[in-house]
């Protein structure tokens, strides 16, 4: 592959291959000395016209260890301001040569639009409510170390699947790797066009939840409900926020996820998601930065190869 736009682009080979490779970084990432020159001589830009922590924290964190030049842009600070677009914004770094572009966008579609306009490989680190294939990535190789295997779990994923590219990209995945996957939330967060996936649908945490091995929780995506129905979030909470109650319908060895920023006593209650013994939440931020250098150094080695 040329670039990771999707989770819909790769194999369950791709998939293996990447979590492999991921687990070498995981232990790199766990010594005093934590650098490689895989990317030594490579640039790296970094584009995040939507806020992020995790995510551009991650990728800046993963090229530079990898030994990459890596340059963060600043896009409150950039032309976009001028009204220069996307397009010509994403050009103008082209020409600059750059090996690897990091790009998170408001707009579902818009990091594969770019990516058909520039020379080097392209990352997607989130567009709109299509995908997200880092985070579905990091969030595999969780489960995979928490359960041993990846395939014929069940897992719930719950809450404003509608909005969420986190969703999509863990439905696509987590689906390619065989697992049976239960949507949970209210109807209006959850349509039934989800089914499509292959995931049944509950309305009901307490019934949702039964002997999965896996909870996977949303945050209310507001920012892009588009004036929509908003609900309370008092409301919310108490029908289908995660609390010790509702996780004790799971399997007793069930892990509780979370791709974060989490809204404590909204989605999930705060004990619950500091709980060590059941939440994996900080995992899934150090499994980040493992999977973002596999997946940058597959893509530097197809560069390398195509050069
Ligand atoms: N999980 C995730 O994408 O978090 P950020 O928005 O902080 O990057």
């Amino acid at each position: 592959h040329r670039h990771l736009l999707g989770i819909e682009h790769l194999s369950q080979s791709d998939i293996t291959a990447i979590l492999d490779l991921a687990e070498k970084y995981v232990d790199m990432n766990r010594q005093s000395t934590k650098h490689s020159d895989v990317l030594s001589g490579l640039t790296q830009i970094n584009m995040f016209f939507e806020n992020s922590t995790r995510t551009q924290a991650s990728f800046e964190i993963a090229g530079k260890r990898l030994g990459a030049d890596v340059m963060n842009m600043a896009m409150q600070a950039s032309s976009i301001k001028k009204g220069e677009t996307l397009i010509d914004t994403a050009m103008t770094l082209n020409a600059m040569h750059p090996d690897l572009l990091v790009v998170r966008h408001p707009h579902s579609g818009a990091v594969d639009l770019l990516a058909q306009k520039v020379n080097c490989a392209v990352l997607n680190a989130g567009d709109g409510k299509h995908e997200h294939p880092t985070q579905a990535l990091l969030d595999a190789l969780t489960i995979r170390r928490a359960k041993g295997r990846l395939h014929r779990l069940n897992i719930a994923i719950c809450g404003d699947v509608a909005h969420s590219r986190v969703a999509r990209s863990n439905l696509i995945l987590l689906g390619k790797m065989e697992n049976r996957i239960r949507l949970i939330g209210p109807p209006t967060l959850v349509p039934n066009q989800f089914a499509e996936f292959g995931a049944e649908i509950y309305d009901d945490m307490n019934e949702g939840l039964k002997d999965v091995d896996v909870v996977m929780m949303l945050r209310l995506q507001k920012e892009r409900m588009d004036g929509g129905f908003i609900p309370s979030e008092r409301e919310y909470y108490h029908r289908y926020g995660l609390d010790a109650a509702k996780l004790s319908q799971a399997k007793p060895d069930a892990i509780v996820m979370h791709p974060g920023p989490m809204n404590r006593g909204v989605e999930i209650d705060g004990t619950l998601a500091d709980d060590i013994n059941r939440s994996v939440i900080q995992e899934q931020v150090e499994m980040g930065v493992a999977v973002r250098m596999a997946a940058m150094e597959l893509l530097a080695r197809n560069l390398r190869e195509a050069a």
